[in-house]
């Protein structure tokens, strides 16, 4: 019997609809071509509920979502609602509550993708970014005190526990091992780097940093450690990026170099991430935003939702379905595609979306 998948939808707000019914629409084209079955349910939740009816994110939501093989998500964040609002009540939350664990974010630059950095292409620009995706600063521990005083106190505390440490490290040595620039034919090893700040969060990333080798001595001692401070990162990130492979670091780094690594990688417009809890339900993302000023014009790139949806692919272990539709991205960026930018493409939205499905047939 042919495989079947059931897939909770999220179009979410702004562009997201526009960009998740191109993600579905290469989905239903995949399961035609390579033989399983795709079974939808769609979820409004997002700003305009909110506003309707206050709602974020029920809790008999999250339960359901619980039953899904996987979410594919389009974009949280509305111009109406309080910034935080919404991407605490329900991006974190599921985040959190489906303790998906791991944010895989790969920095992949594709054939004809225009890329800010001066001589490099798609040879020098292709690594994962593992961030840890439920703790840290985002645990949201911490308070205020004296509120309108000129005592006033903030607190935000960064926070990790050596078992949140140990699992994150673990899928990055294993991703590493699996899909490393040795796994992939590209060289001669596979590297982890971890990117921390142990010169001045001498408690966080020591903790980090120990794990690190501990475990890669004693569990992955094929796989070469490097580390760098999150700084510095970023200035290879620009300089080098031909250096890394598959980088792992904690919760707030991970947020802050992954925007650098997209703009690297062609921007919002293309850049794609998973939200991966290996032992549940994983959810697949854009990384860019709902750009509530482009909604409803069909000028958004979907490709970043594609590639999310593909990724999803290769998580759900389709294999073959998910290296077809990276090919079919692959040739609309290296072929079709004007610019990776709102507007910027030459084709509408839909039409981005046809033409990954034609090259699909
Ligand atoms: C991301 C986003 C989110 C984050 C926001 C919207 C809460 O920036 O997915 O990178 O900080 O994780
Ligand atoms: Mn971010």
């Amino acid at each position: 019997m042919a495989k079947s998948l059931k897939i909770a939808v999220l179009p979410g707000d702004g562009t997201g609809p526009e960009v998740t019914a191109e993600a579905v629409k290469v989905l239903d084209a995949a399961a035609a071509k390579f033989g399983f079955k795709v079974e939808k349910t769609e979820y409004d939740l997002g700003g305009e509920r909110y506003k309707r009816s206050g709602e974020i994110c029920p809790d008999s939501v999250v339960e359901e979502l619980r039953t899904f093989d996987s979410i594919l998500l389009g974009a949280i964040g509305h111009p109406d609602v309080k910034p935080g609002v919404l991407e605490k009540g329900l991006l974190l939350r599921l985040r959190f509550e489906l303790d998906q664990y791991i944010n895989l974010r790969p920095v992949k630059l594709y054939p004809g993708v225009p890329c800010p950095l001066v001589g490099k292409g798609p040879a020098d620009i292709d690594y994962v970014v593992v961030r840890e995706n439920t703790g840290g600063i985002y645990t949201g521990t911490g308070g205020i005190s004296m509120q309108d005083t000129p005592n006033e106190v903030a607190v935000q505390s960064m926070v990790y526990n050596r078992f949140q440490v140990d699992r994150c490290l673990k899928y990055a040595f294993e991703y590493a091992r699996r899909h490393g620039r040795k796994a992939r034919g590209r060289g001669e090893e596979n590297t982890v780097g971890l990117v921390g700040k142990t010169n001045v969060l001498t408690y966080v990333y020591d903790l980090w940093e120990r794990a690190f080798h501990e475990m890669g001595q004693k569990d992955y001692p094929d796989v070469r450690r490097d580390y760098y401070h999150v700084d510095a990162t970023c200035m290879w990130m620009v300089k080098n990026p031909e250096w890394f492979d598959v980088l792992v670091t904690g919760n707030m780094f991970g947020d802050i170099i992954t925007d650098l690594g997209a703009i690297t990688q062609g921007g919002m417009g293309i850049a794609a991430g998973g939200n991966i809890n290996p032992e549940g339900v994983s959810m697949f993302e854009p990384i860019g935003g709902s750009a509530p000023k482009y909604t409803g014009q069909g000028v958004i790139n979907p490709l970043a939702a594609i590639c999310a949806m593909q990724m999803m692919l290769a998580h759900l272990a389709l294999d073959e379905a998910a290296a077809a539709v990276e090919k079919a991205v692959m040739t609309v960026t290296g072929e079709k595609l004007k610019g990776m930018g709102a507007g910027q493409m030459g084709y509408s939205t839909s039409e981005v979306g046809d033409l990954v499905v034609e090259l699909l047939k």
